[in-house]
């Protein structure tokens, strides 16, 4: 791991940030259209692909199992899965990346059966792998634990293929709605035998992104986008010169937004999708913020100018169309600049607070009530120190208070920012911030 770090000049609570900031393809959709190559017969191109920690790691797990990913140009990539093998997923890797787990849907579909290790909990939570292990059953696979790893075997008849048993399509109720399981089962689904139905999924822009793209590919899944998905199971799918463009990354939309909303006096946010993004624009604009929506464009303007008050407001992290639990860190550092009392209800993940006692280092006034719940009251001016990135988001919200603060910060472990926001610093010199990395 790289042990680079950013140092931060703090703008000290002036809005000076201006220009335009370009979106690029989202993370958490990209990473699920590469794993869905091991539905495919043949080739296809990805474009728009965000060039993040997170992909190089999905590329290694790709070699192993003898899929080609190959970089024609900056952001398209070809993805070959011809050569696949079948073999187990590299385990290191697997442990380290928790979306390891979305193999194990298409893997077990094609090859009957799947090995893996438990994926391993993080910095914002336990992360329970249940809705998989559950789902498998379901579809008529045996599950059995040897050391320390889940071997998954299909038990259902394969009329195409007398050796190969096949995962059966059955009916499967999330007891809570996960993103990656509904992806996982999609994908087992598409190769399933017969008719699968998945109630209570999760409804991401991404997954409909992703269902229309396996749609043009042969896939039959009706539903993306409300509580019930159903696939009728068939043969691998053919790309035949078919391409996937990732869609825009919302999180980073909202990161950008919400940075805009703290230090901008004008900044225009392009390449992006707002009505993906409508919970935040929401939010932001009640609390105070001046906000412009256009069709793939957001522009946010300093609203100091009016003597404006800007207001306190609620947070409780929801399942899509509600308010990202992504967002939520970003949001807090928000929420320490404006006036009054705000309240954080996480819903999502239990760790996901953690990180309020190093903004408390930076004069923040945080209450936390428990893991899930806290009180911010605001204003307050943040004060630059030194302070260590623990995950994705929450290195980019440290980022944000840094470029808030008065004086200098310096946020380590920019490892986890690089593993989701493509070259940040660069594109954040462009609008106005001083930021430099030292390795
Ligand atoms: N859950 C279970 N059992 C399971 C699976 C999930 O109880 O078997 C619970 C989780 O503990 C959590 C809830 O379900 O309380 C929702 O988690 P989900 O499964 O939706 O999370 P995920 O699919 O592992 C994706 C994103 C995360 C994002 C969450 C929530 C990817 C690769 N990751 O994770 O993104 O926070 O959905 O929206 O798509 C990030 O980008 O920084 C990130 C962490």
């Amino acid at each position: 791991m790289k042990k680079d770090k950013f140092i931060i000049q703090g703008l000290g609570g002036q809005k000076k940030l201006s220009g335009e900031i370009e979106i690029n393809g989202a993370k958490n959709a990209i990473l699920k259209v590469m794993v869905s190559s091991v539905l495919f017969e043949d080739s296809f191109l990805m474009t728009n692909v965000p060039e993040i920690e997170d992909l190089n790691r999905m590329i290694e797990i790709f070699s192993g199992l003898g899929i080609k990913v190959i970089k024609k140009s900056k952001g398209e990539y070809l993805i070959d899965s011809q050569g696949i093998n079948g073999k187990e997923i590299d385990e290191e890797i697997s442990k380290r990346l928790r979306a390891s787990i979305l193999f194990t849907g298409p893997m077990l579909a094609r090859f009957g059966k799947v090995t893996f290790p438990h994926p391993g909990g993080c910095v914002i939570g336990a992360r329970p792998i249940d809705l998989f292990i559950d789902g498998f059953k379901k579809m008529g696979a045996k599950v059995e634990v040897k050391d320390e790893k889940y071997l998954v075997t299909a038990e259902g008849p394969n009329p195409m293929d007398g050796q190969m048993k096949k995962l059966k399509g059955t009916n499967i109720f999330f007891k809570v709605q996960s993103v990656t399981a509904t992806e996982t089962f999609i994908m087992a689904g598409v190769l399933a035998e017969g008719k699968t139905v998945l109630k209570n999924v999760a409804m991401e822009p991404e997954i409909i992104s992703f269902v229309d793209f396996l749609n043009s590919c042969g896939a039959q899944i009706t539903g993306a986008g409300t509580p019930t998905i159903e696939i009728i199971g068939g043969n691998l799918l053919k790309a035949e010169g078919k391409n996937y463009k990732t869609v825009p990354d919302r999180i980073e939309t909202g990161s950008f937004l919400i940075l805009g909303a703290l230090c901008a006096k004008d900044l225009k946010i392009s390449h992006c999708q707002p009505k993906h993004l409508e919970i935040l624009i929401e939010m932001l604009r009640d609390s105070g913020a001046d906000i412009e929506v256009g069709e793939d464009y957001l522009r946010i303007r300093d609203n100091n100018k009016n003597n404006a008050e800007i207001k306190s407001i609620n947070i409780k992290t929801h399942e899509y169309p509600g308010f990202p639990t992504d967002l939520q860190a970003p949001m807090v550092v928000y929420l320490t600049q404006v006036t009054g009392e705000s309240f954080i209800f996480e819903t999502i993940f239990e760790g996901r607070l953690n990180y309020t006692d190093d903004l408390k280092t930076m004069g923040a006034n945080i209450k936390m009530w428990d893991a899930h719940r806290a009180t911010v009251t605001g204003p307050t001016l943040l004060k630059g120190r030194e302070l260590d990135g623990p995950d994705i988001r929450t290195g980019f919200a440290f980022v944000i208070a840094g470029l808030v603060a008065k004086g200098e910060s310096i946020i380590n472990n920019v490892y986890y920012v690089d593993r989701g926001y493509e070259n940040v610093e660069e594109r954040l010199r462009k609008i106005g911030a001083d930021i430099k990395r030292i390795n």
